[in-house]
């Protein structure tokens, strides 16, 4: 079962709770969140306050992405915070294992990221540990970017090598998803399909989760 993460990165801040109902009307079970810090990304996004608010509005598991520097430092608030989910960057992270232990000790979920041009390989020994992996499709920072072609082969090795190995982590794809290329995103293998400018850029954020959900299935029915 594929899910669409809409990103409020492309939401209206002034009316977020307004908006995430409204996306929330497709049919969701998880919100993705990034969080920029002007350093690792070259933007900054929102912080703990925002995912505090967040948390009180929805009851949708709130699935963080951390690009930022300091992660061990900052993890534990944002799961404090409400983050069921949290994903750390193996560019940004130097003691990986540490960290991803670190958010599974605390009660989230641990996700290892990496950007685009960053190879599967580095992931090869947490593999076995993560909850998730999170292959950015656009280089970190800003919404509304194209998507990376080559983000989808990577997707698609990934997948082969999780099922020869019999591992259980989920794989999300971020950055550039639209209509037009949600089969292909979804034929690559994977699991979580953010979405920002491709759902809250749109009139009707509800029509378009159920629109994206709906291809990315189509596209994927049958498949063993
Ligand atoms: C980029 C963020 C993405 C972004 C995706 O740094 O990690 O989650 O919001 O936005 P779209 O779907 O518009 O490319
Ligand atoms: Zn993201």
């Amino acid at each position: 079962m594929i899910e669409i993460l809409p990103s409020i990165l492309a939401a209206d801040f002034a009316r977020l709770g307004e908006h995430i109902a409204q996306a929330e009307r497709g049919g969701l079970n998880m919100l993705h969140l990034d969080v920029m810090d002007g350093h690792f990304a070259p933007n900054f996004s929102i912080g703990i306050p925002v995912i505090e608010s967040v948390r009180k509005a929805t009851k949708l598991a709130l699935d963080v992405h951390l690009m930022i520097e300091d992660a061990d430092r900052y993890a534990p608030m944002f799961i404090a915070a409400g983050a069921d989910c949290v994903s750390v960057h193996q560019e940004a992270c130097p003691h990986l294992d540490r960290t991803l232990r670190l958010i599974q000790s605390e009660g989230a979920r641990a996700g290892a990221v990496l950007n685009p041009a960053t190879p599967l390989g580095t992931l090869e020994h947490v593999l076995p540990i993560v909850d998730f992996v999170l292959l950015m499709s656009v280089n970190p920072g800003f919404g509304g970017q194209k998507l990376i072609p080559y983000a989808l082969d990577k997707a698609r090795s990934l997948r082969e090598w999780r099922d020869r190995e019999g591992w259980t982590f989920a794989i999300e794809i971020d950055g550039g998803v639209t209509l037009d290329n949600v089969s292909s995103v979804a034929e690559a293998g994977v699991d979580w399909i953010v979405a920002g400018s491709s759902v809250f850029g749109k009139p009707d954020p509800a029509q378009a989760v159920r629109d994206l959900r709906e291809t990315a299935q189509r596209a994927v029915a049958g498949r063993a």
